[in-house]
């Protein structure tokens, strides 16, 4: 049973495009519960003022977040993640995603700076937990739990499961890189509904997380790209590379 399983997974294809976001394409496939994630270079910050490209970054970005989803689930963490198709390819569970944006943070940096006057690089003793609705035309503005369930977008219940959630899955990953030598900054999760739970949805790499070389402090993910640092190709294989050679 378990081979004609397998068998019928690595069979999956692509059907109808469903959606193009601006790092990935997602695609319908014959089985109504399952679509395919298929990883873009295409790179874009500032909500899209800022647009390019990182060679090769579809593919980093899915096995990291494969290797990642793999590890979260073995912990307990649910997640949308069935199994990496190909290079680009991941096969996913289809969700009801929750248009909200969950950001954990453990050292100042970005925006955290910038709307509160950290100074970038303070530890933070308690990570601090922050909601974002997933609004393009908006901005994704940062909101409260009351602007959440105001706006119809989750309930408090599913709010708190979310924040549990992402406490969780940050104590995991944070252990996790410390022993790749690297700090996990900041994040950013999305998550869906599917049959009355929530998984963990999106992908986890360095387009969605702040990652610092434990010794030097060198930024190792995204802001190479948002703020022109330059070696954005060799960060994130160095990422990659760091995630996988344990395994
Ligand atoms: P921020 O400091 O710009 O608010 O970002 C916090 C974290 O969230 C950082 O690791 C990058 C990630 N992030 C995304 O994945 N998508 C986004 O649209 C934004 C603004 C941040």
């Amino acid at each position: 049973m378990i081979a004609i399983h397998f068998n019928f997974i690595a069979y999956m294809k692509k059907t109808t495009q469903l959606y193009e976001g601006k790092a990935k394409k997602v695609f319908l496939t014959d089985d109504a519960d399952l679509v395919i994630q298929e990883f873009k270079d295409d790179a874009t910050a500032f909500n899209n003022k800022k647009k390019g490209s990182i060679a090769e970054k579809g593919v980093v970005n899915n096995a990291i977040s494969s290797k990642l989803f793999t590890l979260l689930e073995s912990n307990g963490i649910r997640t949308h993640f069935v199994e990496k198709l190909s290079d680009r390819d991941m096969l996913c569970r289809f969700l009801d995603i929750i248009k909200v944006e969950v950001v954990v943070r453990n050292i100042a940096a970005g925006s955290l700076v910038k709307r509160y006057g950290f100074s970038e690089g303070t530890v933070l003793e308690n990570p601090i937990v922050e909601l974002y609705l997933k609004n393009d035309d908006l901005d994704d503005p940062l909101m409260n739990e009351a602007h959440a369930v105001a706006l119809g977008v989750a309930t408090f219940e599913e709010l708190a499961v979310l924040k549990n959630r992402a406490e969780a899955i940050n104590m995991l990953l944070k252990t996790f890189f410390a022993e790749r030598k690297l700090k996990l900054v900041d994040f950013k999760l999305e998550f869906g509904r599917h049959n009355q739970e929530i998984l963990l949805g999106d992908e986890i790499s360095p387009d969605t997380c702040r990652f610092w070389d434990l010794e030097t402090n060198e930024k190792m993910d995204k802001d190479r790209f948002r703020f022109d640092l330059g070696g954005v190709e060799d960060a994130y294989s160095e990422v990659q590379r760091r995630v996988l050679e344990l395994d």
